[in-house]
C-alpha cells in the first residue's frame, strides 16, 4: 500500500506532465457547454456518470480474458463490445478530468494513457483474430487487460484518495445541529451583497434578496470552491422556471439559490441549502436532514 501511495504522490507532483495536461485540457474544454457537457458529467444522475460507464468495457474485457483462458468462443464479440463502450466512458471521464485540480489531472492523464494503450492492444487483438492468428490475439488481449488494470488502479486513486468526483459538501449535514438556530442579525446583511457566516463549524454563503434570505453551504460540492466569491445571476432558466443562481468561481458550476440544486456542472451533487426565517430581527436557519 505504501509503495502505491508513494507512486501516486510522485505522479501528482510530476509537473512535467503539465506539458501534456494543459493542451489536452484546452481540447476537452471545447466540448459543447450546457446540456452535452452536463450529461457527460452526470448532472442528471446526481453523481459522476464515468464510473458507471466504465463497467461495460471493463466487464467485457475481463470476460473476454476469462473465455480466452478457458479456450471458449465469444471473446471476439466481447472485445468489440468493450471497444465500442469505451467511447462514451472516455468522453465522460475527459469532461470530468478537465475540471479538476492539477494534481488530479496529472494522475488522470496517466490513467487515460493506460486506458488508451488498452484500447490499442484490444484493437490489435481483434485484428489478429480476424486474420486467424488466435494465439497473438489472445496475447494482445491479456496485455490489454494488464493495461486496463493499471488504468483502474489510477482511476481508484483519483476517485478515492484524491476525492476527484466525490461530493465535497457531503459532510455538511453531519456537522450541523438539527433544528432552528440563530445565524446573524438581518440588519447586518445588505440586500444583494453576498456575505460569509458560519453555522457551527460549517461556513455558509448568505444572500439577502428583498424579503428573502438564501443560505447555502459555502464549500462547493464539486471541489470545495468558495461560493461566496462566485457570480450571482438574476434569472437563470432552471428545471423549476427562472431562478436566482450562483456560479462557483473555480470551475463554473451553477447552483439554484432557493434549494441548492445543480443547474450546470461539473458539480453533480446539489449544494446543501438551509431553510431560513426571521425571528425578532435575527436570521435563523435549519438544515433539512441535519444530524
Ligand atoms: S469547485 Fe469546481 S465548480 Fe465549484
Amino acid at each position: 500500500m505504501g509503495v502505491r501511495i508513494r507512486l501516486s504522490d510522485r505522479l501528482e507532483r510530476a509537473a512535467g506532465l503539465d506539458r501534456v495536461v494543459e493542451p489536452l485540457q484546452q481540447v476537452v474544454r471545447k466540448l459543447p457547454p450546457g446540456g452535452v457537457r452536463d450529461a457527460l458529467h452526470g448532472v442528471w444522475l446526481g453523481h459522476p456518470v464515468h464510473p458507471v460507464l466504465v463497467q461495460v468495457p471493463v466487464g467485457a474485457f475481463m470476460s473476454a480474458g476469462f473465455l480466452d483462458a478457458l479456450g471458449a468462443d465469444g471473446a471476439t464479440s466481447l472485445i468489440g463490445l468493450g471497444l465500442a463502450a469505451s467511447v462514451p466512458a472516455a468522453l465522460a471521464g475527459s469532461a470530468d478530468w478537465a475540471e479538476q485540480h492539477e494534481q488530479q489531472m496529472r494522475t488522470g492523464v496517466v490513467h487515460a494513457a493506460a486506458n488508451s494503450a488498452a484500447i490499442g492492444l484490444y484493437a490489435a487483438s481483434l485484428l489478429a483474430r480476424a486474420r486467424r492468428r488466435t494465439g497473438l490475439g489472445k496475447a494482445l488481449g491479456y496485455a490489454g487487460l494488464a493495461a486496463v488494470a493499471v488504468g483502474g488502479l489510477l482511476g481508484g486513486d483519483i476517485s478515492y484518495r484524491q476525492a476527484g468526483g466525490a461530493n465535497h459538501a457531503e459532510e455538511t449535514p453531519h456537522l450541523v445541529t438539527p433544528g432552528w438556530q440563530d445565524l446573524m442579525p438581518l440588519a447586518d446583511l445588505r440586500p444583494g451583497e453576498p456575505a460569509k457566516a458560519a453555522v457551527g463549524e460549517v461556513p455558509v454563503f448568505v444572500l439577502r434578496d428583498a424579503d428573502q434570505v438564501f443560505v447555502l453551504a459555502n464549500k462547493c460540492s464539486h471541489m470545495s470552491g468558495p461560493l461566496a466569491d462566485g457570480e450571482l445571476s438574476d434569472s437563470v432558466l432552471t428545471g423549476g422556471g427562472e431562478d436566482r443562481c450562483v456560479t462557483c468561481p473555480w470551475h463554473g458550476s451553477v447552483f439554484r439559490l432557493r434549494d441548492g440544486a445543480v443547474v450546470h456542472g461539473p458539480a453533480t451533487a446539489d449544494q446543501p441549502a438551509f431553510a431560513t426565517r426571521i425571528e425578532a430581527g435575527i436570521v435563523q436557519v435549519c438544515l433539512p436532514g441535519a444530524g
